[in-house]
């Protein structure tokens, strides 16, 4: 669409907008985001810390960024609860994590609980905002079909995300906004300490895996999740999300595949 267009009719601007994942009205002041800032003063902490040489080995792969405040007051928030309400509650508490004030909801969780299978998706969407549960949306139904598939619906799984609060036009999350609900999301895999973990796309895997890999790669093999203080590691397997099965329907048949892997893992360690 040209300038000229968008420029004449507000509602070709708006579509453009929507278009572009920009839904969200976040200020009532317009910025000016090509403003150059002011020079900040150096910071005599950045100007005396050492340089990596450019051949320096990259860093190993940690769980998490080194916490900011707001990580550090989840993880004291999150190791407080001991039980699921305490943690929904504190959850609930936590202003430290910014995408808070855009959403209309927090969405903790679905399903029950006592269930041997948890399965973490990524973050509520719009469908997700509005109900206050995970997996509610479009691609929520295709998840529920796949898992009706090897026997499970919400009374015998347990459901939740990464992240608990929509990302504004459902943008990526950014890795300091994982890192802040990190910690509670580790609380709460050791509250419900399930038989098996199922991490649905790329960001649940990589970021509770601790592994940088793309979900091709993650996905379809098995994983010990282990954090301190847990009695023992829990068998982990990632697969594809489902709203990229929706786009991408070929990759369904290595879901199904990753699917009969989880659900012969259950039957194996019920027994
Ligand atoms: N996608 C997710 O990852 N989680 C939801 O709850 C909904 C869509």
């Amino acid at each position: 669409m040209s300038l000229e267009t968008l420029s004449s009719s507000p509602a070709a601007l708006l579509r453009w907008y929507l278009d572009a994942g920009v839904d969200e009205a976040i200020g009532d002041a317009p910025m000016d985001r090509f403003a150059i800032p002011a020079a900040a003063p150096a910071s005599p902490v950045a100007a005396e810390a050492p340089r990596a040489p450019a051949h320096a080995p990259a860093a190993p792969v940690v769980r998490a960024a080194a916490p900011s405040a707001a990580g550090a007051t989840a993880a004291h928030l999150a190791a407080g609860a001991t039980t699921l309400d305490e943690l929904r509650a504190a959850v609930m508490a936590f202003d430290g994590c910014g995408l808070k004030q855009f959403a209309s909801n927090t969405v903790f969780s679905d399903g029950n609980p006592q269930s041997r299978l948890m399965v973490i998706g990524e973050a509520p969407g719009e469908e997700e905002d509005r109900q206050g549960k995970p997996f509610v949306g479009v691609s929520g139904r295709l998840l529920d079909r796949m898992l009706a598939s090897i026997g499970y619906d919400r009374s015998n799984f347990y459901i939740t995300n990464a992240m608990f609060w929509r990302p504004p036009g459902n943008r990526k999350p950014t890795a300091e906004e994982v890192a802040q609900c990190l910690p509670f999301v580790e609380r709460h895999i050791a509250l419900v300490d399930p038989a098996v973990l199922l991490f649905v796309g790329g960001l649940a895997a990589s970021t509770l895996l601790a592994n940088p890999q793309g979900i091709t790669r993650l996905r379809g093999k098995w994983n010990d999740f282990a954090i301190p203080g847990m009695p023992r590691p829990i068998p982990a397997m990632a697969t594809f999300h489902p709203a990229y099965l929706l786009r991408t329907p070929q990759h369904k048949r290595l879901t199904w595949r990753d699917l009969l892997a989880v659900k012969q893992r259950l039957d194996e360690s019920a027994t």
